[in-house]
């Protein structure tokens, strides 16, 4: 396998046109797609609020999916660990699949602690701006720990688990965030509300129902 320095192995490839364009696909769907990305640490809330989130615009018509870190790294990612390199290359491989997806006119959400700011950055940069809502799920350390769902962060405290993040491994807090939740204390309605006004204002969503052109 190369290195993710190098250049693709697939070089000589040529990028074919869709004539079903990304244009027509949101025009269809009575919204723009997008990439939201949640991000903070393990137990923060990303994934609870990622679904309701979804639930509440697929009730508006619109198209979606949830990319869950705990899923991915089932299948996709299934061969990564949580090292440095192991964390850089899992946000590079959802970055691309986010990309796709939003190509596809969905609104995809991501669930991911993608802890690095670098990382994070490197997929905003990779599409157009306003495509890119970066949230950040702002739970401390210490709620996710006394929340601890998974019973991680007592192993993680045992030595039982490395490189944890928040405990073994850093968080970047997210200097310029589109949206900072607070998802340590605020109830889940009152996040989702909030998510959902800044879909609006950033004019991802059109209306409060999707509106879809049918042809
Ligand atoms: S990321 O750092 O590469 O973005 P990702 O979101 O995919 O992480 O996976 C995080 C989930 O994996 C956590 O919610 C937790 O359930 C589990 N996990 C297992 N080991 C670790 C670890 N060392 N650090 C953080 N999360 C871990």
């Amino acid at each position: 396998m190369n290195k993710l320095s190098d250049p693709p192995a697939s070089s000589n490839v040529v990028w074919h046109q869709a004539t079903v364009t990304r244009a027509r696909r949101e025009a269809q769907n009575g919204h723009r797609g997008a990439i939201i990305w949640f991000t903070g640490l393990s137990g923060s809330g990303k994934s609870t609020l990622a679904h309701a989130v979804e639930e509440s615009l697929h009730q508006r018509g619109c198209r979606t999916f949830v990319l869950d870190g705990d899923n991915v790294r089932h299948g996709l990612c299934g061969d990564l660990d949580f090292s440095d390199a192991g964390r850089v290359e899992n946000i590079r491989r959802i970055g691309e699949v986010a990309k796709l997806f939003m190509e596809a006119g969905i609104i995809v959400l991501t669930a991911f602690i993608s802890p690095y700011r670098a990382d994070r950055d490197r997929v905003r940069d990779m599409i157009k701006e306003g495509d890119f809502i970066e949230i950040y799920c702002d739970t401390s350390l210490e709620i996710c720990e006394s929340r601890d769902v998974k019973g991680m962060y007592k192993k993680a405290r045992a030595g039982q688990i490395a490189e944890f993040t928040g405990i073994s491994s850093p968080y970047e807090v997210p200097e310029n965030p589109e949206l900072d939740v607070d998802t340590g204390s605020a109830e889940l309605d009152t996040c989702v509300s909030q998510v959902i006004a800044d879909l609006m204002k950033r004019g991802i969503l059109l209306h409060d129902q999707c509106i879809t052109e049918t042809r």
